[in-house]
């Protein structure tokens, strides 16, 4: 089983949005029993609640299911159980190191892992509204991820 934490500060926006797009790629792909996704956020301002409005419109839109995600926060000792800690931004990633864990190539940014992107942070659309510039970025990061996986899980069975 491969295990994918997506995070980002409020886990209400950008990184459920992440999950319920990741997850769906997984689900098409019939890989539900050897992929686990699951987010949360840096802050614990939002515990408990589901994603933002704008995060379900274009969810809605798009036709993916977000249900059971709710915003939680993320522990310290957590993060050691999942192969793949998966960051929205820089800010991020910081206060994942803070946390004990140092970039490497299973702790990083969604979008370092997609090279004709010149944004490297996902932008917070908690303030500007721009879910459909997020989507566009979530939907690129996360294809390129599961591409990724998939090599590491052809790897495995080969070993
Ligand atoms: P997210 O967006 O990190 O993409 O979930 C935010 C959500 C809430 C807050 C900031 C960013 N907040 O300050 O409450």
């Amino acid at each position: 089983m491969i295990r994918v934490l997506f995070i980002c500060l409020g886990n209400i926006c950008r990184s459920p949005m992440a999950h319920a797009v990741f997850r769906d790629m997984v689900e098409k792909r019939g890989l539900t029993d050897q992929i686990l996704v699951e987010s949360a956020g840096i802050g614990n301002w939002h515990v408990g609640e589901p994603p933002h409005r704008g995060t379900r419109s274009i969810l809605d839109e798009n036709g993916i299911s977000y249900a059971g995600i709710h915003s939680r926060q993320v522990t310290r000792d957590e993060l050691p159980n999942f192969d793949y800690v998966v960051a929205m931004d820089s800010e991020n990633m910081k206060a994942i190191k803070r946390l004990g864990l140092a970039p490497s190539n299973r702790v990083f940014r969604l979008l370092d892992i997609v090279p004709q992107s010149v944004e490297k942070d996902v932008p917070d659309p908690y303030y500007d509204g721009r879910f459909d510039v997020v989507y566009d970025l979530v939907q690129k990061g996360c294809a390129k991820l599961l591409r990724r996986i998939e090599m590491d899980l052809a790897r495995s069975e080969q070993s």
